[in-house]
């Protein structure tokens, strides 16, 4: 494939150096196009080492090539990191005084931008405006992730790690498979308030479900997003995604209910909670209120999201769950059968969750049950892998 690495002036510049290696390995040829700000960071012989092609950043070299659209016109995918504050306004304003900008208005291949600037930049309406430009016309944004910046501060405005802007700007070029459907993809971890101050609630970081939003938005689907809690930075990946947050199971009850409606496919990825406290004190409960040194807490069942999607299902709906389990083999399957039946869903995900396995973790693995308990998929890899194996099943369940 011919891909266009456009780079920006940003100190991540460093970090595209593997992008590009990332992408020679893997048999690309790769044509980077640095602005003159991002030789202040990475010169250009490294780029030319590295991408095995001459480098420039002008218009006025290889004139008779023309070489403004050329490289624009041969790209089957350009990936523009860092994006900078001010090259993502450039991009919006549709400005083209150096050579990434003719290459960019040159093109009719995806384009996708893994934005870096510090937390008030990106948070800026200007930039938001202009991602939301951006967005609009059909460019892929992916990131900013959450985490550490220069010069010691930390938040939202990292830019992503090489191998996932590669596996995103991949996943960008699939076929629109699930292009015209409507999913509704629930995520996280419901929290069931005991006083102002306290909560019941799980482990879940709603990394999964968020990767299985943004892999149905990457193949074309029209996506809402119900998000419970989720660990910091998880939904920088929803970007550009309709979210709704929902904070308890009942919450989540109406929210996906709301979703349903319209949906072609509901995904129930949250962790819910079974049980919730029979009533929420107003006032933080102090500890003498015990009266001793056990508390008593009465509990009662929260309904069950999934089941009632699955009761009301609309014709031709396929309702997909999921099943956290901390038992293996023979045993997890076993489970996962009884709980499709009793849960009514058409698709059951099952995995394996135990201490430090499953919830926080990148990576996951699952089986997935279809109609009769019968082992429809096996997948394993990064959440994002996992969530297009399972979007595969569900095409197949169609
Ligand atoms: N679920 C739900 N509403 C609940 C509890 C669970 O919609 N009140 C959904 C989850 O989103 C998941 C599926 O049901 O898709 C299975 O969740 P899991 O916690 O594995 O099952 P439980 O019903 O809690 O069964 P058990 O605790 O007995 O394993």
């Amino acid at each position: 494939m011919f891909v266009v690495v456009g780079v920006t002036g940003g100190i991540a510049a460093y970090k595209s150096v593997h992008l590009v290696r990332l992408l020679v390995k893997a048999g690309h040829e790769v044509h980077v196009i640095p602005t003159d700000d991002a030789l202040r960071f990475v010169g250009l012989p490294t780029w030319e080492a590295i991408s095995r092609h001459p480098v420039t950043t002008s218009v006025h070299d290889d004139v008779p090539q023309v070489r403004h659209v050329a490289l624009g016109r041969q790209a089957d995918l350009v990936i523009v990191a860092p994006a900078t504050a001010d090259s993502l306004a450039k991009m919006a304003a549709g400005l083209a005084g150096d050579l990434l900008g003719t290459t960019l208005l040159a093109t009719t291949a995806p384009v996708v931008v893994a934005p870096a600037m510090h937390t008030e930049m990106w948070r800026h309406p200007a930039t938001q405006a202009n991602v939301a430009t951006l967005s609009a016309r059909g460019v892929h944004v992916v990131g900013p992730a959450d985490g550490e910046l220069t010069g010691g501060d930390s938040g939202p405005g990292r830019m992503l790690e090489p191998e996932e802007i590669v596996e995103r700007a991949l996943a960008v070029l699939r076929p629109q498979d699930l292009a015209g459907l409507t999913v509704a993809v629930s995520t996280g971890g419901t929290r069931e308030p005991i006083d102002p101050v306290r909560f019941i609630g799980n482990r879940s970081s709603g990394r999964q479900g968020v990767a299985l939003a943004r892999a149905a938005a990457d193949r074309g689907a029209h996506v809402t997003l119900v998000a419970a809690h989720t660990d910091d930075g998880v939904l920088t990946d929803a970007a550009g995604l309709t979210v709704v947050h929902a904070g308890t199971a009942a919450d989540l009850l109406t929210a996906m209910t709301d979703a349903a409606a319209t949906a072609d496919v509901v995904v129930m990825a949250a962790a819910v909670a079974d049980y919730r406290p029979v009533s929420a004190s107003d006032t933080k409960l102090a500890k003498e209120s015990a009266g001793g040194p056990e508390r008593t807490l009465a509990l009662v069942e929260t309904e069950d999201v999934l089941s009632n999607l699955a009761r009301d299902r609309r014709n031709g709906q396929i309702v997909v769950g999921f099943a956290a389990e901390t038992s293996h083999g023979e045993e997890l399957l076993e489970r996962g059968r009884r709980k499709l039946a009793r849960k009514g869903a058409d698709l059951l995900v099952v995995n394996e969750v135990g201490w430090g396995r499953g919830f926080e973790a990148g990576e996951n693995e699952v089986i997935v049950l279809g109609a009769g308990g019968h082992v429809v998929a096996a997948a394993s890899g990064t959440k994002r892998a996992v969530a297009d194996a399972i979007w595969d099943a569900v095409l197949a369940a169609r």
